[in-house]
Formats: C-alpha cells, sequence, structure tokens
C-alpha cells in the first residue's frame, strides 16, 4: 500500500457523503486567492480536470468520517503526500508553489470553509461578508473592498454555511433561516438564507483578532489620546461603572477588552456573551456566555438568566459583552449593588442615544418602575460613557468621554470631558481632528483623588494639546 493511514480509513464505515459532493465539483471553479490582482487568473483546464479527478479518488481512499479523529496536522500532512504522490503519479504539470496551493484547496474543502479559509487565514481581514455564491467583500483597515473569490454555486455555499452552524447544532434552512454562529476560532458568524435573503446566501464574519488592541495600542494608532487613556486607566482602576457606546463595529468590544486589562488581577469577573468574545487576561475570569433556542424553539438561556446567576457567584464585578435588552435591568442593579467597575457596551450614535436606549431597554424587562426610577438607578449606576465612532474615513475613534453626575429632577445630568472634534478633511478623503479637553473637570476625580490617584490638571484643560 501507498499511503499507510489510507489503509486504516478505508476499513472503517464511510460517512461525510455531504463532504463527496463538495470534493466532487463539476463545472470548472474560478481559482481562489485573496492577493495580488496578477495571481487572479483561472487556473488552467487542465488543472481543474485533475482536481476533479482527484477529489474523486480522494473519496475513495479516506474514509471522511475520520477527519475528526486525527489532528489537523495530520490530516494537512496526509492530503498533502496523496496530493504530491497523485500529481506525480499522472504527471500533472504542476510546479512546487501550484502544488502547495492545490493540496491547500482540497484540504480547505475537506475541513475548512472552502473559498473562505485563505480570507480567515488573512490576518489584515477583520471581516468578511459574502453576498450570495458571486460575491464575496472584506474589510481590510477599515475599509471595504471586494474580492475575486466565488463559490461554485449557491448549493456550495449553502454547504459551506451549514458546515459553520453545524459547530453549534443548527441548521439553516427555510424554517430557520436566520442563525447566529461561532467558528472554531472564536469569529462570530451570521447567517441569513432564502428567503430572507433575496439573493442567496448572506454569511457576515467578524473575525477573531488573535491579538486584541490594548489601550496603548489604540492610542498609537490614533483612537484616542494619551490624557484620554489615562483618565480612563484610573476609572477602571477604581472601580467606576462605564459603558461603551457605539454603532455597529466601532470598536466597542475591542475597547471594551483594553479597559478590562487594568483591572486588578485579584478581582473574580464573571464575563456574560452571546457569543464569547473578550479575551481578558487576569487570572480569575468566569466566562459565561447565552444559548441560543435549539430547533423546536426551547431551552434558551438569555443574557438576563446569565447576570443573574453572576450574582450568586460572587463576583467583584460583571462585565458584560454587549446589553441589547432587557437584561440592563439586572446589569444596573448589579452595579448598584455592589458590583461597582461592572462594565457594558451599548448600541448607540451619542452618549444621551445611549442613556435614551438604557431607559427603553430597561422598560423591557417589564419591572413596574416609573420613568423617574428608571433614571434614578441608570444615574446611580453608570458614571462614565465612553463613545466611540467609526468615522467616514474608516478609522474608529473615541470621540467623546462623559461623565453622569445624577439628577436633576428627572433629568439625568451628563457633562462632557473629552471630545474629538472635526475640523476638515485631508486629500485622501481622511478626516483631519483633534482630541479636546472640554475643560471640565469630572466630579469622580474626588472619587479617584480619595483612592489615591490624582489626576493632573493639565488633562482636562481646553487649552493644553492633549
Ligand atoms: N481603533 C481601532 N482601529 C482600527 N481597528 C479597530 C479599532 N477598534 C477596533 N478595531 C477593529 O474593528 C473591528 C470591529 O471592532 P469591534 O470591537 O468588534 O466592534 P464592535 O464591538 O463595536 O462591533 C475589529 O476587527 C477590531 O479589531
Ligand atoms: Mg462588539
Amino acid at each position: 500500500m501507498r499511503w499507510g493511514i489510507s489503509d486504516r480509513w478505508r476499513t472503517a464505515e464511510v460517512k461525510g457523503q455531504d463532504l463527496v459532493v463538495a470534493l466532487t465539483p463539476k463545472e470548472p471553479e474560478v481559482k481562489i486567492e485573496s492577493k495580488a490582482p496578477a495571481e487572479l487568473a483561472p487556473p488552467k483546464p487542465t488543472l481543474i480536470d485533475e482536481k476533479v479527478k482527484l477529489h474523486g479518488q480522494l473519496i475513495e481512499e479516506f474514509n471522511l468520517a475520520l477527519i475528526d479523529k486525527v489532528s489537523p496536522e495530520d490530516l494537512a500532512r496526509q492530503v498533502k503526500q496523496f496530493v504530491t504522490e497523485y500529481v506525480q503519479r499522472e504527471r500533472v504539470a504542476l510546479n512546487q508553489k501550484e502544488l502547495e496551493g492545490f493540496a491547500d484547496e482540497v484540504l480547505d474543502e475537506m475541513i475548512g470553509l472552502g473559498p473562505l479559509e485563505p480570507l480567515l487565514k488573512d490576518a489584515t481581514v477583520s471581516d468578511i461578508l459574502v453576498n450570495g455564491h458571486m460575491a464575496v467583500f472584506v474589510e481590510r483597515f477599515g475599509q471595504l473592498e471586494p474580492t475575486p473569490v466565488r463559490f461554485k454555486d449557491e448549493a456550495h455555499l449553502l454547504r459551506i454555511v451549514n458546515k459553520m452552524v453545524a459547530t453549534i447544532g443548527r441548521r439553516v434552512d427555510e424554517a430557520s433561516p436566520m442563525v447566529d454562529a461561532r467558528l472554531a476560532d472564536g469569529s462570530r458568524v451570521n447567517v441569513a438564507v432564502r428567503p430572507v435573503a433575496v439573493d442567496g446566501p448572506l454569511v457576515s464574519i467578524r473575525k477573531f483578532s488573535k491579538r486584541p488592541f490594548s489601550l496603548d495600542r489604540l492610542v498609537e494608532i490614533g483612537a484616542l489620546r494619551p490624557a484620554i487613556a489615562e483618565v480612563l486607566t484610573a476609572a477602571v482602576r477604581c472601580r467606576m461603572s462605564i459603558v461603551v457606546s457605539g454603532g455597529t463595529g466601532s470598536g466597542k468590544t475591542t475597547m471594551l477588552n483594553a479597559l478590562s486589562s487594568f483591572i486588578s488581577p485579584k478581582e473574580r469577573l464573571i464575563t456574560i456573551e452571546d457569543a464569547a468574545e473578550l479575551q481578558l487576561q487576569q487570572p480569575h475570569v468566569a466566562r459565561m456566555e447565552t444559548r441560543p433556542p435549539n430547533v423546536e424553539g426551547k431551552g434558551e438561556i438569555r443574557q438576563r438568566e446569565l447576570v443573574k446567576n453572576a450574582l450568586r457567584m460572587r463576583p467583584d464585578r460583571v462585565i458584560m459583552g454587549e446589553c441589547r435588552g432587557e437584561e440592563a435591568f439586572d446589569m444596573l442593579q448589579a452595579m448598584n449593588t455592589g458590583h461597582e467597575g461592572s462594565m457594558t457596551t451599548i448600541h448607540a450614535n451619542n452618549p444621551r442615544d445611549a442613556i435614551k436606549r438604557l431607559e427603553q431597554m430597561v422598560g423591557m424587562a417589564s419591572m413596574p418602575m416609573s420613568m423617574a426610577a428608571i433614571r434614578g438607578q441608570i444615574a446611580s449606576a453608570i458614571q462614565i460613557i465612553v463613545q466611540l465612532q467609526r468615522l467616514s474615513d474608516g478609522k474608529r475613534r473615541l470621540t467623546s468621554v462623559s461623565e453622569i453626575t445624577g439628577m436633576e429632577g428627572e433629568v439625568i445630568q451628563m457633562q462632557e470631558i473629552f471630545r474629538f472634534v472635526r475640523e476638515g478633511m485631508d486629500e485622501n478623503n481622511n478626516i483631519i481632528g483633534s482630541f479636546r479637553a472640554t475643560g471640565v473637570r469630572p466630579k469622580f476625580a474626588q472619587e479617584l483623588k480619595a483612592h489615591g490617584i490624582e489626576l493632573p490638571g493639565h488633562l482636562f484643560d481646553p487649552t493644553a494639546a492633549i
């Protein structure tokens, strides 16, 4: 036997019909490359024929059911060896680079997400957006760009989509056309198929960044200034409760993650998320994640229940990835009952909006509370709102730091401490602007002082460069 491992595999039961379909494309495929346009030419027809033949042989020799049972490294090695031997035997004219690309594509189809794999592996890609099988876009450095990636047809894309959601035990079909899932590497996926997706499957992948931005790094890339970072760092250390507000993809999770690195390693942190994304570095982190309902619509576990449960787990702080609804009520309660320093993010376009959203969300908890009581809860629970924005040039910036100072009558009082001021655009349509202190010295500076942190006055000087 020329190929040891296939010996063993052939003897076992053959499953994986699903993959069989994938590995026997009948029409020529467009070669998938995410690099320079010069490399985007479709492969030579002979290579496509070879690939089809090779797929057929692989199916015969591999027991696909065993794919999960060997390590990915072993599998990659075996597939490469198989492909190499095949290419030599059949005298396929391939250079070394083409051979490796060929083996990678075969492997991607078998165990990965097919044409999407190169994009998933590309560290400069932060989001992958599929609009039907013929249109795949990525976001790089804050800008959307088209890619030459294509699927063979809609069925091919659907199969890849179902592979993604299978990891959480789901299927997408007409009966449940929208599903959230998480890939093995932590990337978040949202999938929508017909009938809600009019032109075929829509896939939105927010890639998990392996090296999350630190606050220092965010300062380096101009998302905020050192003075602002200094104030926020002190606020986190001294257990101010913070809400990070911003639109989708404005960098909320990134900021929450960066801020939480200043929490003392002695504290017990409980994180609550819809899809675990946060990467807290403290030694004592208990992570919890919601569970979507199963196919029969049962078994859902919502953030609200997780917060309630978290409070029975002796947390020092609760960090909620994103507050979207009724759980706002429980989160505020946590912040008001000894879990100061808890943090969350919220989808809103400015700090005032963030408060309005919070009021609405608390209302969703159906507790008998007057608006004044709701506002009172918000004002006493939250001290700082950090506003982020993804500007029209694609850059993500902190645009405001505001402090909630209390209530006056039935109105929540808020004052802005720092803001980003737009001043114009350069010739490349990049926004020019600067960060400024508003001149307001925050009330919480007093509290920080009580903790032994004295913030120098120049940080808040509107005339000084910060
Ligand atoms: N200041 C920044 N500059 C550049 N990229 C950023 C910045 N903040 C976040 N990102 C990247 O932008 C994407 C969206 O960030 P994320 O924090 O997930 O946004 P949100 O939680 O608001 O949806 C991620 O890929 C992240 O790495
Ligand atoms: Mg987020």
